[in-house]
């Protein structure tokens, strides 16, 4: 089967940066055919440059209106031949263009165990609330924002001299271990959706 990823980012990078790093180390098989990012100053885009990885940047205001901008995204993954769509940081709405080019074929990873804390600054939300247990998950991109069927999720225990941002950096952690996880089982294949749920059939062995 096809194993290859196109990364779409906004910033950072540090989840792509594992990615890189899981492949080159032989724990995830996949090969990145491009990184995306919507946003010239992402930091991303020079790690993806030192990664030796191709990478595009697609600005929203060089195009008429979100679904001409999503259109030309989905065309630079099909130009290269992706499989799998990767968001990792991209903080953009997918829209339909997108969707219907990679159904089922998009992942986002989300710093909250979701349902719980979805959209923007999720680990401050879960701070907030109050809750004893935050986390991680990554999940097919469906129309709705950080709702779609749920790959994997990692837990993370909140503590009580616990800021933002060591929250954040204890979920990091995890994040980094998951998202190349959660990417090598639906490249793996033998899944399917029932439902909401994402049931792996024949699991990859271990
Ligand atoms: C991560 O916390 C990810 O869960 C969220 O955006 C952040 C991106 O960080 N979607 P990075 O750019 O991968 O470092």
């Amino acid at each position: 089967m096809n194993r290859r990823l196109g990364i779409l980012i906004s910033g950072r990078g540090s989840n792509l940066q594992s990615i890189v790093d899981a492949i080159a180390q032989g724990d995830l098989h996949a090969t990145i055919a491009v990184v995306i990012s919507n946003r010239p100053e992402a930091a991303g885009l020079l790690r993806a440059r030192e990664a030796g990885l191709e990478t595009v940047c697609l600005r929203q205001k060089d195009f008429d209106g979100r679904d001409a901008y999503d259109a030309a995204v989905a065309e630079e993954l099909r130009k290269r031949d992706v499989n799998l769509v990767c968001l990792a940081g991209f903080m953009r709405l997918v829209g339909r263009p997108l969707l219907e080019a990679f159904p089922n074929r998009i992942l986002n990873i989300h710093p909250s165990l979701l349902p719980a804390f979805p959209g923007l600054e999720a680990q401050r939300q879960a701070l907030e609330y109050g809750v004893r247990i935050a986390g991680a998950t990554v999940h097919l991109v469906t129309e709705a924002l950080d709702g779609g069927p749920i790959v994997l999720q990692a837990a993370v225990p909140v503590l009580p001299a616990d800021t933002v941002e060591t929250l954040s950096a204890r979920i990091l952690v995890e994040e980094h271990r998951l998202y190349p996880q959660a990417i090598q089982v639906v490249l793996d294949g033998g899944w399917r959706l029932d439902g909401r749920r994402f049931v792996v059939d024949a699991p990859a062995s271990v």
